[in-house]
């Protein structure tokens, strides 16, 4: 049977991750994660002065780009593929609020966009891919088998990523959480390089309601179905 490509783009906190992560094991497929890698180039400006709450060195960033070495290492342990840069894993730096602050600044940039959407086609250019993030149906597989179209009240997502950050014993609130989400929200469908949007062939899920289960089901139902049809 060929090998599909599932596109799973949506807001932040849908969820998109644990689900998508889940089918791809289900179907042996590779799991991608394109927002760690617009989070790792967060961190590495982060970690490299360029950006902070005061200052934004945006031509910096750009000049350094080539330097910035991304990649995916299975992890056993996990059952995932953890983020690397520059050969050191980061898996667990890029999820904090503070890069979650800035990412949306960072991935507005068109230089740091093209260069992630080429390494993004080529780790999905076999397909037997999964792939989530913000422009995955629009831009980065457009010829995708599969597009889904995630999304959630603002208030059911916070509070998800304010549980799973509590749970790694980071200290934040609710509020700040929401605020986050909000204002990612905003500039990820406002910005002009590739704004969020549902890919017209796209099939939207509003999981508000739906556990982690039925979200599964349901689109390896849908998986199912295009794989017997391509
Ligand atoms: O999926 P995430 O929340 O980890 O993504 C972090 C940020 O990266 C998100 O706010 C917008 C950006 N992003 C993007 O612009 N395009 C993608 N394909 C994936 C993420």
């Amino acid at each position: 049977m060929k090998n599909i490509t599932i596109a799973i783009d949506g807001f932040s906190s849908t969820g998109k991750s644990t689900v998508a992560k889940q089918i791809a094991k289900h179907l042996g497929y590779v799991y991608v994660d394109s927002g760690a890698m617009y989070r790792a180039v967060t961190y590495y400006a982060m970690q490299n002065g360029f950006i902070d709450d005061k200052h934004f060195n945006v031509e910096g960033l750009v000049a350094k780009l080539n330097t910035i070495n991304i990649s995916f290492k299975f992890n056993n342990a996990m059952g995932f593929a953890e983020v690397y840069l520059n050969g050191v894993n980061i898996e667990n730096d890029v999820r904090t609020l503070e890069v979650s602050g800035f990412v949306s600044k960072v991935a507005e940039i068109s230089e740091v966009r093209q260069k992630l959407v080429e390494k993004q086609q080529q780790l999905g250019k076999d397909g037997g891919v999964v792939m989530d993030g913000r422009d995955i149906g629009t831009v980065v597989f457009t010829d995708a088998e599969l597009k889904l179209f995630m999304t959630a009240s603002a208030e059911t997502r916070a509070q998800r990523r304010y549980s799973e950050l509590i749970e790694r014993g980071d200290d934040v609130t609710y509020e700040a959480v929401l605020k986050n989400v909000q204002e990612r929200d905003y500039i990820d469908t406002n910005r002009e390089d590739s704004p969020l949007r549902k890919a017209k062939d796209a099939i939207q899920i509003d999981n508000s309601n739906m556990s982690l289960q039925e979200q599964f089901d349901k689109i390896l139902k849908l998986a199912k179905t295009t794989l017997e049809s391509s």
